[in-house]
């Protein structure tokens, strides 16, 4: 009986670890088809670094990946972020601005600004950049 019974646990321990493998690669296929939007990480390119830093404390980076704004826009947002908290010198300000305005900019027309080419938006240059 004990034997049985500890047969029986080693089977149930086996099922859900295959069911989870299988939800794993199901989800893993869902996320390689879908777009990427909004967008996980911060383009690559001057000025991401100390975004990250100052934007990144309160809130997700899809909080800016997904917007696209006016270089007043982006002033504007960003000085709300100040009276929010956000912690920026007046310097630094206009890094953030002129980075988010290039990468995330939007054209009086409301089309989304042209990025400078070559620009992805990766894990790997999230943490580099
Ligand atoms: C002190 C916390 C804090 C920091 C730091 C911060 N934010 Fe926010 N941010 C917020 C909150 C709270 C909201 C939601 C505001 C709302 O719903 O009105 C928000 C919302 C946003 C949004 C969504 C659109 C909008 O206008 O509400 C954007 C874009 C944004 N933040 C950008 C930034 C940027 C860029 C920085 C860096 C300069 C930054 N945030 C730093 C607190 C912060």
């Amino acid at each position: 009986m004990a034997l049985a019974k500890s047969r029986l646990r080693g089977r149930l321990r086996a099922v859900p670890a295959a069911v989870v493998a299988g939800l794993l690669l199901a989800s893993g296929a869902a996320i390689a088809q879908d777009p990427p939007e909004p967008e996980p990480h911060l383009v690559v390119g001057p000025g991401m670094q100390l975004t990250q830093q100052r934007c990144m404390l309160c809130h997700s980076v899809t909080y800016i990946t997904r917007s696209r704004l006016t270089l007043d826009e982006w002033r504007d947002t960003t000085q709300r972020m100040v009276r929010l908290g956000a912690v920026v010198t007046p310097a630094e300000i206009e890094t953030i601005v002129g980075y988010l305005y290039t990468f995330y900019g939007r054209n009086p027309d409301g089309t989304p600004r042209a990025r400078p080419p070559g620009v992805v938006p990766t894990a790997a240059g999230a943490r580099g950049g």
